[in-house]
């Protein structure tokens, strides 16, 4: 069965009445990171949820694809939402394949390029305002209350419905639930999304290992970060809506929230490309930083080969098409002979 409604429609809040719409997301690989194992001295098996493979390539369709059908049975004509690129992505494109306007407001600059031409293409009306993505989220919540729109952020509950059958797929790939299992945590809906998963699917749960960029680890530091900065723009984020679930999947689990660097970031994200094929955006990469944080400090120490960890890669390397050019060697160029050509190469 395609799509995440139609594999786990049992668990999610799909009635009768609910008019289905989908881009079959879901049912994304599951894949062991063997070579990652091997250059971080991993004492444990990695097995990377590679969510890029999702139609507008990130997770968010998960939660989309559950978050517009409800939409549809309200009978909304218009969604909205706040976004640092992905959420704005999906939401257009699930609103167009719903006959939906979509609405969206980004902050100014701060959007990694594939995920704005998505919007854009799809038709959705976008506005970047002079502020941050906390900003943006405000007045997407101030529109809520004074006009019929339907917000489809993930405090929308419908998101964080689908978002949680990413740990379904996981349960049912191992054949059992994983003993940790890493991701980034920005706007903090996806690791509240996963935790209900874990618990809603076993009776025996991963230990959560949620990551947040330096820069912008609001839920670290313990306040709102004003002026959030990272490179890992997906998760650019001050103050998260769903940082209280967050704190108790963290806590419930028996887990940390805990920060990468940017440059912890962007050894990841290099070494997920170089050693796995699996091209990812920087914010994904903060999971794998964060395994060789904690590795590095002794927290794995009581592992064995047989200890299972999963991380979520959560987002497309095409997404951010600007930071793959800016961290690799501009390509040589020659003359069109056979020998410059070869020369190049250094074969
Ligand atoms: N990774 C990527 C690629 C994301 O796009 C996001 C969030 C996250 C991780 C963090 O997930 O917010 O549920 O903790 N992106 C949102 C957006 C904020 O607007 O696309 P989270």
């Amino acid at each position: 069965m395609k799509g995440v409604i139609a594999r786990y429609r049992k668990f999610l809040p799909i009635t009768d009445e609910t008019p289905i719409v989908s881009l079959q997301e879901g049912d994304t690989p599951l894949l062991r990171a063997y070579n990652l194992e091997k250059k971080f001295n991993f004492p444990f098996q990695l097995y990377l949820k590679y969510e890029g493979t999702n139609p507008t390539g990130s997770f968010k369709d998960r939660g989309m694809t559950v978050a517009i059908s409800k939409a549809v049975e309200k009978k909304a004509k218009f969604v909205i939402c706040a976004s640092t690129g992905n959420t704005s992505a999906s939401a257009s494109a699930y609103a167009v394949r719903a006959g939906l306007i979509s609405l969206v407001v980004i902050p100014e600059g701060a959007i990694a390029l594939g995920k704005l031409s998505q919007a854009l293409l799809h038709g959705a009306r976008v506005v970047a305002v002079k502020g941050n993505f906390d900003d943006a989220l405000k007045i997407v919540r101030q529109i809520c209350e004074k006009f019929p729109v339907e917000l489809v952020n993930s405090i929308n509950p419908n998101r964080i419905e689908g978002q949680k059958t990413a740990a379904f797929e996981i349960i049912d790939a191992l054949g059992r639930a994983p003993d940790y299992h890493a991701m980034p945590v920005g706007n903090a809906g996806n690791i509240t999304a996963y935790w209900k998963g874990f618990k809603e699917y076993s009776v025996v749960r991963p230990v959560l290992l949620g990551f947040q960029a330096e820069g912008a680890a609001p839920i670290v530091k313990g306040k709102p970060i004003k002026n959030p900065q990272t490179i890992a723009t997906a998760i650019k984020i001050g103050n998260p809506a769903s940082w209280k679930k967050a704190e108790a999947a963290r806590d419930e689990s028996g887990g940390v929230i805990d920060t990468v660097t940017d440059e912890e970031i962007l050894i990841s994200y290099k070494a997920i490309a170089q050693c796995e094929g699996l091209f990812v955006e920087p914010a994904s990469a903060a999971t794998v930083a964060g395994l060789i944080k904690y590795t590095k400090k002794g927290f794995f120490k009581d592992a064995t080969k047989e200890t299972i960890v999963t991380g979520t890669l959560t987002g497309h390397g095409l997404k951010d098409p600007d930071r793959a050019i800016a961290e690799s060697q501009k390509p040589p160029v020659a003359e069109p002979t056979l020998e410059d050509v070869v020369e190049k190469l250094k074969i």
